[in-house]
C-alpha cells in the first residue's frame, strides 16, 4: 500500500524535508484556502498593495484576523504535525518548509529556527516599514480604541500580521534556506498543499530535479502529481498517524 511504501522510503532516506500546506492543519480546526468552505471560497484575498493604500482594506484585514482568533488560539498540533516532529527528533529531518502561518510546527516541537516559513506567521504582527514586531493584543486594543488599524509607533507605517500577502515580496532568508533544503534532501514530502501558489510550489519540483524522491500526500489531486514518485491521495492524519513516535 501507499503507507507501506512511504514507510520504506522514510526508513531508507538520510535527509527528509517536509513541505506543508494548509491541509495538515484542517484536523486542528483551521480551514484551508481552496477546499469547499476554504477561506478563499468565502473571502477574496486582500492584496498587499490594497492593504498599503486603503485604510478600509486594513481595517477589513484586521477584522478578519480577529474573527479567527479563537480558532488559531485553540489549535493544537495534529497527527501530521506530530509525525513530522518525530522525524525531526529522530534526526532524519533537519528542518521543515511550510506555507502555513499557524505556528503549529513550532508547537509540535520544531525549534523556530528550523521552521522555514515561506508565508510568514499570523500569531504576531509587524510594521511593514521598519519591521518592528507587535503582539496581537496591542493591535486589538489600539483598533478598538481608535476604530482603525494602528500604525507603527516608531515610523508611522501600517502594522500588519507577520504574514506574506499576494503581491508582497517573499522573505529572502526563508527562500534561501528552503532552496538549500530542497537541494540537499533525498526525500521531499509535500503534504496538504494544492501546489498552485508560486514561488512556494517550486520547491517540490526543485527537490525532484536535484535528485530527491518526491512524495505527495493530499486528499485531492495537486498540480504536481504527475512528477511525484508516490502520491497518497488520502487523509493526512490517517496517513501519518502511524509515524507519530513518543
Ligand atoms: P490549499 O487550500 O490550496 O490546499 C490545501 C489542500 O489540502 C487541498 O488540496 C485539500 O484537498 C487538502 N486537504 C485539506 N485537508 C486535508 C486532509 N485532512 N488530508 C489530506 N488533504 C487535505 O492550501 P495551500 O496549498 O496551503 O498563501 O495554499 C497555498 C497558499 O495559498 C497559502 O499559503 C496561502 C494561500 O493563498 C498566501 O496567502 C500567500
Ligand atoms: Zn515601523
Amino acid at each position: 500500500s501507499g503507507v507501506e511504501q512511504l514507510g520504506n522510503m522514510i526508513a531508507e532516506a538520510a535527509c527528509i524535508v517536509p513541505f506543508t500546506g494548509a491541509g495538515i492543519s484542517t484536523e486542528c480546526g483551521i480551514p484551508d484556502f481552496r477546499s469547499p468552505g476554504g477561506l478563499w471560497t468565502r473571502n477574496r484575498p486582500i492584496a498587499f498593495d490594497e492593504f498599503v493604500s486603503s485604510t478600509e482594506a486594513r481595517a477589513e484585514a484586521w477584522r478578519r484576523r480577529f474573527a479567527m482568533e479563537e480558532t488559531f488560539a485553540a489549535a493544537r498540533p495534529g497527527r501530521g504535525h506530530r509525525a513530522l516532529a518525530s522525524l525531526y527528533k529522530a534526526g532524519k529531518t533537519p528542518a521543515i518548509i511550510t506555507q502555513n502561518i499557524d505556528n503549529l510546527h513550532q508547537a509540535s516541537g520544531f525549534k523556530s529556527d528550523d521552521v522555514v516559513e515561506l508565508h510568514g506567521n499570523t500569531t504576531y504582527a509587524r510594521c511593514i516599514g521598519c519591521g518592528h514586531a507587535y503582539d496581537l493584543p496591542w493591535v486589538k486594543a489600539r483598533f478598538e480604541e481608535t476604530g482603525s488599524a494602528p500604525d507603527c509607533t516608531i515610523c508611522d507605517e501600517p502594522v500588519k500580521t507577520a504574514t506574506i500577502s499576494f503581491g508582497q515580496s517573499m522573505p529572502e532568508d526563508a527562500m534561501r534556506r528552503a532552496t538549500e533544503l530542497a537541494r540537499q534532501c533525498d526525500l521531499f514530502l509535500a503534504i496538504g498543499s494544492s501546489l498552485v501558489v508560486w514561488p512556494a510550489a517550486g520547491f517540490p519540483l526543485m527537490a525532484r530535479n536535484c535528485g530527491a524522491k518526491l512524495v505527495i500526500i493530499n486528499n485531492e489531486p495537486t498540480e504536481q502529481d504527475d512528477v511525484a514518485d508516490l502520491v497518497i491521495r488520502f487523509d493526512i492524519g490517517e496517513t501519518l498517524g502511524p509515524f507519530v513516535g513518543n
